[in-house]
């Protein structure tokens, strides 16, 4: 049973810089996770915000980006943190070694086409992948198709050994199960009193109706995580589900319990409503 103390502690901060990072938003989504549960599951892990914050003595991750997982298989060895942050120093001390702006901008290009002919993934996989996610404009390596990225340009660097923050994959989850799967094949597992963490990609919009891309991925995605929901709740798992607000949500888990939460937009400087469901 694991027994959430990291209500009152500071939380181990992320050490991956992803797109949709729970970070800022954990102060808001921290008081709803239940106080007692068995093992904790999150499927569509990313840079773990939630995970690293909970600090569950047993956890199952996953997620089906092969990098992401990679960079997360690493930690989980016993020098992988040491390993790779020396890995990320060294990539620092070349990049900074370079005259101007301009050759940063074509090293870091050289170095993601290096990432995109790598053919396995491993610790130098891992490193390169961290380093360019960090450097890149917005910390976000754009992906063009699985696993294949473009490098579109540098974020300002400051200190980029602070970026690294060393400290914070300093971390032992050697007892975690961690791995690159669909998320139906790793929340089949669980059992009674087991807590499931879900953030799955958002549906995006700007008005009412949702907009789906092209291929209806998203809708297609958040039916059929409302239809596990339902086997999870039968099960008497305890689910929590982060996701955009919009009616269309609020009808589709009408029997579930929403939480309302604050998200602010620095590009409007405005804040907009998200949602935390929940199913206890
Ligand atoms: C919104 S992000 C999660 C962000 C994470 N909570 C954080 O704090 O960084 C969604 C993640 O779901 C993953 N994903 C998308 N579809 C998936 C699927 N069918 N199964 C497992 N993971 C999936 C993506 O690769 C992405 O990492």
């Amino acid at each position: 049973m694991t027994r959430c103390y990291y209500k009152d502690k500071e939380c181990i901060k992320t050490f991956l810089r992803y797109p949709g990072n729970k970070s800022k938003l954990l102060k808001q989504i921290i008081p709803y996770v239940p106080d007692d549960f068995g093992t904790y599951y999150e499927p569509f892990l990313g840079s773990g915000a939630m995970f690293l914050c909970i600090q569950p003595e047993k956890a199952v991750l996953g997620d089906i980006n092969k990098d992401v997982i990679n960079v997360w298989k690493q930690v989980k060895k016993v020098n992988g943190p040491t390993e790779l942050y020396e890995l990320c120093k060294k990539l620092t001390e070349e990049l900074v070694n370079k005259k101007d702006r301009k050759e940063q901008l074509k090293w870091a290009r050289k170095k993601t086409k290096q990432l995109n002919e790598m053919k396995v993934y491993n610790l130098q996989r891992a490193s390169l992948y961290l380093f360019l996610n960090e450097i890149a404009f917005n910390h976000n390596l754009r992906e063009q198709k699985h696993n294949q990225y473009y490098f579109h340009g540098l974020h300002k660097i400051g200190h980029l050994d602070y970026y690294l923050k060393h400290k914070h994959l300093n971390i032992n989850i050697s007892k975690c199960e961690i791995y690159c799967k669909d998320y139906k094949q790793i929340i089949n597992e669980c059992e009674e009193n087991d807590f499931v963490y879900l953030d799955p990609p958002y549906i995006h919009n700007t008005n009412n109706p949702i907009i789906y891309n092209e291929k209806n991925e998203e809708k297609t995605l958040i039916y059929e995580i409302k239809e596990q929901i339902d086997l999870l709740t039968k099960k008497k798992v305890k689910v929590m589900m982060s996701m955009s607000d919009f009616p269309e949500i609020r009808n589709l888990f009408s029997e579930y319990k929403f939480i309302d939460i604050k998200v602010y937009r620095g590009y409007t400087n405005s804040f907009c409503n998200e949602l935390l469901i929940l199913n206890y």
